[in-house]
């Protein structure tokens, strides 16, 4: 494997590592918090708060793996001498990305109800932008077709929406059944699409080839599902 190839596994194995145990302990601690409101049942009095700030781990590290695997895909398309667009594109994409970050760290910290609304967005807005360039592979852009929603980018805009949500409004939970009703709602949603992309991560990873295979491979006719035969006694590389 050369660095680009390293670079690219990075996303997948942050999701592995970080994300889906940071997912079983937030379900956990959902369950036992709502047993505990609705049953009396008997567990400690801190499953809502640790549910809560393990929740806005979750959400973050979502962020930060969506943001690192669009990075590294843009970044990785062609040598980054001749960038499609040139330095000024690089760093305008480069202004969203830590933009994006920003405006998450400040989610983080700010307190009234219309700042945590407008960095949520303003963070979405960032993960979205970067994913719309035309390096970042998407199935298809088109609601109506299936691919859409077979889409692990989609899957990932859409999960990256809900999480930036539920910390956006976790005052609200806190104060209000009809924001805590709405929250459980989207969340299980969030549930689905997380297995989804569980799914769809390892299908793109069978997809995608190591760098030094790309040229022998991207000859081939993925519609038709044919390769042009290899000359005998012809190495691949
Ligand atoms: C897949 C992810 C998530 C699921 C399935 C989930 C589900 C739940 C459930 C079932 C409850 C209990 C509701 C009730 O009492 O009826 C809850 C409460 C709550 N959740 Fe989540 N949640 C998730 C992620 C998050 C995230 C990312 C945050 C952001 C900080 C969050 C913040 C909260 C808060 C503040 C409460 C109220 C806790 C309390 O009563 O003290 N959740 N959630
Ligand atoms: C929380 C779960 C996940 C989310 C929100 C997520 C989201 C995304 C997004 C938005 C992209 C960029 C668009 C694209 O190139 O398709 C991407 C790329 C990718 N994802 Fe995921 N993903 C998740 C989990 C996984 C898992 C579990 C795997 C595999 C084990 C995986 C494998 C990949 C691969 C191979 C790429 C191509 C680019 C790269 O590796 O950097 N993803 N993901």
């Amino acid at each position: 494997m050369q660095i680009v190839d390293w670079l690219w596994l990075l996303h997948p194995a942050l999701a592995v590592v970080l994300v889906y145990p940071l997912l079983g302990m937030v379900l956990r601690l959902a369950q036992q918090t709502r047993q505990r409101r609705l049953t009396q049942a008997k567990h400690p009095p801190t499953v809502g708060r640790d549910h809560a700030d393990l929740g806005k781990w979750l959400a973050g590290s979502v962020v930060a793996i969506v943001l690192l695997a669009e990075a590294v895909v843009i970044a990785t398309k062609n040598p980054l001498p001749s960038f499609e667009g040139g330095g000024s594109r690089l760093a305008l994409l480069l202004l969203v990305l830590i933009g994006s970050g920003v405006a998450l760290a400040a989610l983080w910290l700010v307190k009234r109800p219309i700042y945590r609304a407008s960095f949520a967005l303003l963070c979405w807005v960032g993960v979205m932008g970067l994913g719309l360039q035309p390096e970042v592979f998407r199935l298809s852009d088109n609601p109506l077709s299936p691919a859409f929603w077979q889409s692990h980018f989609w899957g990932g805009v859409g999960l990256t929406g809900l999480m930036l949500f539920s910390v956006a409004c976790r005052p609200e939970i806190h104060k209000h059944l009809r924001w805590r009703r709405l929250h459980v709602s989207a969340n299980a949603l969030a549930a689905l699409i997380f297995l989804a992309q569980g799914i769809s991560g390892p299908r793109d990873l069978l997809e995608i080839p190591l760098s030094w295979q790309k040229a022998t491979l991207y000859s081939c006719d993925f519609e038709a599902r044919s390769c042009p035969a290899l000359a005998p006694g012809v190495s691949p590389s």
